[in-house]
């Protein structure tokens, strides 16, 4: 019988063990390192018998005996079979996203169809639930600008809202009043009401967060709002204020944070949405719930995009920036605080340059419509 490794395969260290961790179809398996290197020899198909001869240190029967154990665990795959086929399927499609998203994406996913034994997700070993984190983050020392709080100005269509909002990537450079700001970021961050969980207080937002966990904050690089000076602040929803956290922010710095993207530039300021993990993974102590804090500024960045559209502002958003400077500028530790979404606003230039045109005839001409 030959034998290949998965394409599919991570191991790593867990709790002190070894484990060799195939994905989709195989479980988490604790091994003794030595296998990494008894993997390595089925690089390509080969016999238990040729890799023992490789592997000339180490006896037959101790290769045999892995082999055994790491086909069991999905590791090893068998020529012909419709798990290598699956497997090189996964590989060919995933492609350079491998391994690190189809890792990811396979081992969180149908985590329901074998909850794991164990505690109820929040319980700490005694059996007594984890206490609940702070709901707001704050900085108390930090220089503060208590926003204004005047009617929001939300009274657009919502019809006209919904089609009207773009990505903008051109904006007239004229300051956006910071009582605009201030509405834009009550109203997408700001908490709407409080509930009670059954053991404290929780928010929610006008965006629905994944257990009303709220574990995203935002951070905002003004550049060009009338009433602040540039830098990095960070936006307080219990005091409706911004905590002034790092003084200057250029266009330059601006567009080098954005991945030297020209336009991130021109925006008046970017808001950097900032996962504190702690608040999701005290109630969901499973690595799946990493998906809903990504969904949850997905939430957040598209409430950011409406209301802004609302407020004539032209709103913007990339998931291309530079984590660990960014992380730096607003005073994150990017261990248990890291961004996750970088979203930006200004007033639209009237005539956008780099505005796609719309698609015609040679367009349609050289697209596959459906897959088949
Ligand atoms: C999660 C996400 C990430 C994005 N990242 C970028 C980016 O890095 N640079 C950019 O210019 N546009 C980025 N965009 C904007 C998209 O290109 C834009 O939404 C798309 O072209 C559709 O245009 P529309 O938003 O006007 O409907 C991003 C959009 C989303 C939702």
């Amino acid at each position: 019988m030959r034998l290949r490794r998965s394409r599919c395969l991570t191991c790593y260290w867990h709790d002190g063990a070894f484990v060799v961790h195939p994905h989709p179809h195989g479980a988490p398996t604790e091994l003794h390192p030595a296998a990494a290197e008894i993997l390595a020899a089925f690089e390509d198909w080969t016999t238990p018998g040729e890799a023992a001869a490789r592997l000339g240190h180490l006896t037959p029967d101790t290769v045999d005996e892995a082999v055994a154990t790491l086909v069991r665990s999905g590791a090893l795959l068998a020529r012909g079979g419709a798990a290598a086929r699956r497997d090189e399927e996964i590989a060919d499609r995933w492609g350079a996203w491998m391994p690190e998203a189809s890792f990811f994406h396979y081992a969180t996913q149908d985590l329901y169809d074998s909850p794991p034994a164990g505690d109820p997700p929040g319980d700490d070993e005694a059996g007594a639930p984890a206490p609940l984190p702070p709901l707001f983050t704050g900085h108390p020392d930090a220089p503060r600008l208590l926003l204004p709080r005047g009617p929001a100005g939300l009274g657009a269509p919502f019809e006209r809202v919904l089609y009207d909002r773009r990505t903008h990537r051109d904006f007239t450079g004229e300051p956006v009043p910071v009582e605009t700001l201030a509405s834009l970021l009550a109203t997408v961050f700001g908490p709407v009401d409080f509930i009670d969980c059954g053991r404290g207080a929780l928010y929610r937002r006008t965006s629905p967060q994944g257990g009303s966990r709220q574990e995203i904050d935002a951070y905002v690089g003004v550049l060009g709002v009338s009433g602040l000076s540039p830098g990095w602040y960070h936006y307080d929803g219990l005091q409706h204020a911004l905590e002034l956290l790092s003084e200057g922010l250029t266009p330059e710095e601006a567009a080098h944070l954005c991945a030297d993207q020209a336009w991130a530039a021109r925006p008046a300021f970017l808001v950097v949405l900032a996962a504190r993990l702690e608040r999701m993974s005290v109630k969901y102590p499973t690595p799946r719930a990493y998906r809903v804090c990504l969904l949850d500024a997905g939430h957040l960045g598209q409430t950011f995009a409406l209301t802004a559209t609302a407020l004539g502002l032209g709103p913007s958003q990339t998931g291309a920036f530079r984590d660990s400077a960014i992380a730096g500028r607003c005073g994150l530790d990017g261990t248990g605080h890291t961004p996750l979404y970088v979203l930006a606003a200004g007033h639209p230039a009237p005539e956008p340059r780099d505005a796609p045109p719309q698609a015609g005839i040679p367009a349609f001409g050289s697209t596959t419509l459906l897959a088949r």
